[in-house]
């Protein structure tokens, strides 16, 4: 099996050196650098803006994998676009019109991607997957780092791969909360070739950065 990408969430990071901890998981060994967005609306916490994905743009060449826990999602979209987001991933559940919020970041040149709540059915894809470029498996309630990953999500990842199989398109599985090596390994046997990951890449600190990549990376 090969081996996952990994996207290090950078809500686990010190915020108050933001550029530095991008640099150092760059330089690490990330693959993608995932940027958690909330609201305080869609869930109950409220992270970063656009302002703060352009101030990091400069520090990485790598992928921003930017998370849209946000609601309303399509006006916010140009924003992230501006500011150097490569992948816009959304919530189904932030409105009624998913469809539309995939043509409207593919209309920006960039990739879009879906990402499902838990008690969110695999089958919310049905009539998005032949559009998008990256599903998001969310194996947490989103709004935290550091919460325990819910073993139902591996079900959905397996059914979700399947769809993608289907499709016969190039469509990353991503999942996203609670990923450690031994949960890391679950998702990949079920599917999955995206990682993110806070809590398992910034534990320890800087020096432990590579490591704490190697380790998830080993798992495929
Ligand atoms: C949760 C976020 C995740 C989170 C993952 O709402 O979308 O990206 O930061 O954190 P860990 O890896 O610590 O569970
Ligand atoms: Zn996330």
């Amino acid at each position: 099996m090969a081996a996952p990408l990994i996207s290090p969430s950078i809500l686990s990071a010190d915020f108050a050196r933001l550029g530095e901890e991008v640099r150092a998981i760059d330089a690490a060994g990330a693959d993608w650098i995932h940027v958690d967005v909330m609201d305080g609306h869609f869930v109950p916490n409220i992270t970063i803006g656009p302002m703060v994905v352009k101030a990091l743009r400069p520090h990485t060449a790598k992928v921003f994998d930017v998370h849209l826990m946000i609601q309303p999602v399509d006006l916010y979209l140009q924003a992230f676009a501006d500011a150097g987001a490569d992948i816009i991933t959304f919530h189904p559940e932030a409105g009624p019109h998913a469809h539309r919020t995939v043509q409207a970041i593919k209309a920006l040149g960039k990739q879009a991607g879906v990402s499902l709540n838990p008690a969110t059915p695999a089958k919310t894809l049905d009539y998005l997957i032949d559009d998008i470029d990256l599903v998001l498996v969310m194996s947490v309630n989103p709004g935290f780092g550091g919460q325990s990953f819910i073993t139902s999500q591996l079900r959905k990842i397996a059914a979700i791969r399947k769809m993608i199989d289907k499709t016969g398109r190039d469509i990353r599985l991503e999942v996203d909360g609670g990923v450690d090596v031994t949960t890391a390994k679950l998702c990949v046997d079920a599917g999955a070739d995206v990682l993110v990951a806070g809590t398992a890449t910034f534990k320890g600190g800087p020096d432990h950065y590579a490591a704490n990549i190697a380790a998830l990376k080993a798992v495929g």
